[in-house]
This record gives structure tokens, sequence and C-alpha cells, in this order.
């Protein structure tokens, strides 16, 4: 029969000690026992319990310390008092402490029964709360940045030192490298955490639409403004702002933006009054930043302003060792959002992943692995759950041919063959691009009967 649950009964007379393990393991509890509050300590301190039923009046160690040790080493663990001596203050005393509920000697067993019941509920209850709010956090409110790659560490490193300042950030990389997810980082982990954190996709408005919800308006700016609007500046009022696509903003609104920085207040639409601002400013951008300051598209006033630090986030196709910890990482969490046991990914089905090129960065990434465990009938991730246009590319590279798959001889002249191509037929380059040296490609080629006229045109 599975354990009800996991019991302490801490009792100095023997006898009665005797009397409760046996009654609460007919129960269909787990129960340990003993008569000495020193022993239970130590059991507390390496061992977890449910509920712990003690007395409160022993010999040295009595059943408040066990009460406080249970306080500090397990939090969930429900806490009953026996005592022979009641008085009502010991029982506030206990209750005031933590304890989960007083009963007097003598007792009546159905009503430890009752009580330990009650208790083991509350403490299944507080274990859900506790398991549900860190799934949470984890996933959404705290924010967790998997790499293992030396050049990401470095960034990682850099936001670790900038985000507890209110400097401003630049964050700049490709489409779903993870900037967004950097900017709640650096909120996150700052003065500012309490505050909100507020994200504008400068290009998801039209210019108009984009100054009023960035600066808000008076009552009657314009037809249709018919109430006083707060803009999102202000609303970042104690938190972070986060400017999305900072390249996506007109000239003339970069302008204004300048000026609210550097000013630190506000003028509503249609307003004659500035108000205060306190927020702190990350833009990011997927385009390359020497590009846009000098085409135009970002103003260079306002990304001095703004680039006080730059955080320069690498594509994931420059980072291929951050592609397995990222998957087991995803695995988990929608595993657990959508309440499914897929615990692994096949050996295969990783070095696939590993040979992709994910122009979609990270969040193809994501969604590749969301994909592998909603479809999932089993425990694994396996190549079947993995995108057509992954698997093709990979069988593409062992393609059998009538029946067999290449010998690894065939296999490295096309190679080679193709690295060749690749560089132009110049052998000097085709090295260095196979990681060889010069002499060693050419008795490659010697011995491969490779060293003619034929090299530039053969594909695998
Ligand atoms: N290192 C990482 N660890 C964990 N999750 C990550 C990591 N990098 C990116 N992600 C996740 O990948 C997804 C895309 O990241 P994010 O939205 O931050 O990218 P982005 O650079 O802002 O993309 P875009 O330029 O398209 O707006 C998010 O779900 C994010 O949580
Ligand atoms: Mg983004």
């Amino acid at each position: 029969m599975q354990s009800k649950g996991r019991l302490l009964i801490v009792e100095d007379e023997k006898i009665a000690l005797k009397n409760l393990v046996h009654v609460m393991t007919k129960e269909g509890y787990d129960v340990a026992g003993t008569q000495s509050g020193a022993t239970a300590l130590g059991w507390i301190e390496s061992q977890s319990f449910d509920v712990v039923l003690t007395d409160l009046r022993m010999e040295k160690v009595d059943g408040m310390q066990v009460l406080k040790k249970c306080r500090e080493r397990s939090p969930d663990t429900e806490v009953i008092m026996i005592t022979g001596h009641a008085t009502p203050e010991s029982a506030v005393e206990a209750m005031k402490s933590g304890a989960f509920f007083y009963i007097a000697k003598p007792f009546r067993l159905d009503d430890v029964r009752k009580v330990v019941r009650e208790a083991l509920e509350k403490n299944l209850l507080k274990r859900e709360n506790r398991q549900l709010r860190e799934q949470i956090e984890g996933y959404e409110g705290k924010v967790k940045i998997i790499t293992q790659d030396p050049a990401m560490l470095k960034v990682l490193e850099m936001a670790r030192q900038v985000a507890p300042t209110d400097c401003n950030v630049l964050i700049t990389g490709e489409s779903g490298t993870g900037k967004e997810l950097f900017a709640r980082y650096l909120h996150y982990n700052s003065g500012r955490a309490d505050g909100p954190f507020v994200a504008v996709n400068c290009g998801a408005f039209g210019e108009e639409l984009l100054s009023n919800e960035l600066f808000g308006h008076e009552k009657g700016a314009f037809t249709g403004a018919l109430t006083l609007k707060k803009g999102l500046i202000e609303s970042a009022q104690g938190g972070t702002l986060f400017l999305d696509e900072i390249t996506e903003m007109s000239p003339a609104m970069q302008v204004k933006l300048l000026r609210v920085i550097q000013e630190r207040e506000v003028l509503h639409l249609g307003g004659t009054a500035p108000v205060k601002t306190d927020a702190r400013y990350i833009a990011a951008t997927n385009r390359d930043i020497e590009t846009v300051t000098r085409d135009g598209s970002l103003r260079q006033d306002l990304f001095f302003r703004l680039n006080v630090v730059n955080l320069h986030i690498p594509p994931l196709c420059e980072r291929k060792g951050d592609v397995a910890p990222l998957s087991y990482y995803f695995l988990k969490k929608f595993s657990v959002l959508m309440k499914k046991e897929v615990n692994d990914i096949s050996p295969e089905a990783i070095s696939v992943l590993e040979n992709h090129d994910f122009p979609g960065n990270v969040r193809e990434l994501e969604n590749i692995i969301e994909r592998g465990v909603a479809i999932n009938t089993g425990q694994t991730i396996e190549l079947a759950h993995l995108p057509e246009k992954l698997r093709e590319a990979s069988a593409q590279m062992f393609r059998k041919k009538e029946g067999r798959v290449p010998s690894l001889e065939a296999q490295e002249k096309a190679y080679i063959r193709w690295v060749l191509n690749e560089a132009g037929g110049n052998q000097t380059v085709a090295a260095q691009m196979l990681g060889i040296n010069r002499v060693s490609l050419w008795r490659k080629l010697k011995s491969y009967e490779m060293d003619d006229g034929t090299l530039l045109d053969g594909t695998p």
C-alpha cells in the first residue's frame, strides 16, 4: 500500500509513543517515532516529513524547539503539539509560532486521526501551490537565460553588471536571439524590479498612434481625445521602458524621445505643463548598428543616449553548443505547460538540430521543441517529431544509394569536392576551411585520384 504521508512522532513517554506509532501506521502513514527531542531535530535536519506530532514538554529539547526547527528546515511541514500540562498560554505560544493544532492530553485517538488528516491536506495544498508558483515564476516571472557559450557568457556577465545601475542599454542581435529576454533580465535584476516593465514595439504603430501611445494626450488634444490619456513613458514610472525596434521610430519622434530622456519629463499631446518621469530606457534593434546610425534610421544623438552600454547577442548558429541545453530547457518548459511526460530527446534528433542553421534563432528552436512535445505520444522527441524540412536536410547528407549508404571514402571525397568548389578551386583556402594543412589536402587529393581537372564540377 502506498504511504498516505510521512509522519514524525516525538513523545517522551515510551508507552504513549508506541501506541501512537502503532495507530498511525495502521492508518497507512509512513511513521518514524522517537522519545528524544534531540534525535527528532537531527531527523528533521536530514529527512523530510509531511506532519510532525510532538509532545510539548520534554526533557532537554522540547516541542517548541522541534517546531522551530521545522519552521527553519521545511516550511511546508505541519506541526501538531500534544501536551499533558496544557495551559492556555503555551497553546497560544505554539500556535503563534506556527503550529497547525494543539491537542491536550488526555485525547481521543479519533481526534488525533482527524487532526493529522487535516494537517496532511494542508501540507499537500501548500506543496502544490508552491510547485505551481515555482513553475510560473521559473518560466515567466524571473528570467532564466540558458547558455554555456563563452561569448554569450560574457554578454550575460556584462548584463549582470549593468543591471543594477540605471544605465540605458541598447540591445542588438538578430530576430529571435533573446533581446527582449535580456531586457527583462536587466529589469528584474535592478532596483526597479518591483516597478513595471513596459514593452513597446515601435514598429507596430503608425507615427501618430505611436506618439499618442508613448507621450499620452490631454483631453481635447484632437478630435476623439475625450479623456486625458497617460502615455507608456509615464506608465513605466519607477520601472523600465523597453523600446523594441527603435529604428522604426520616425526621426521626429526620436527627437521628442531624446528630449524626454534628457529632461526626465514628458509633455502630453496638447498639453502645456510637463509631467515628471522616472523610467530606465532599454532599446533594441535587430538591424546592424553601424548601418542604422550611418543611414539615419537611428539618430546619432539618441543612439549615444541609449547606447551607454551595448549588449550584442550572437545568433544561434554561432553558438551551436547552446542548441542542446536550450532544447532540454524548452522540453522541460513545454512538458510542464502541456502536462506531458516527454523528458528526453534522441541523440539523432539533437544531432539534426545541431546541424540546422536556425535563421529564426532561439525562437525557432523553441517552436520546434514546442511542436515536438505537442505531437508526442511517448517520452522522447525523436527524428519523426522534428519538422520535415529539418529531417530532409539531414537525410540529404546520408541518402542511401541503391539501398546502401555511401562509404566513408565516398563521403569524404564528395565533401572535399564540395569544399573545393566553395573555395573557388583554391586549394589553400579549401585546406583552411577543412581545418587541415595544404600538404594533407594535396595527399588526400592524390590518393583519391582527385588531383585532375574535374575538381570544380562535382557535387556530392
Ligand atoms: N538564452 C535563452 N535562454 C532561454 N530562452 C531564451 C534564450 N534566448 C531566447 N529565449 C527565448 O526565445 C524566445 C525569443 O526571444 P526574444 O523574444 O527575447 O527574442 P528577440 O531577440 O526579442 O526577437 P525579435 O527580434 O524577433 O523581437 C523567447 O521565448 C525567449 O524567452
Ligand atoms: Mg523582441
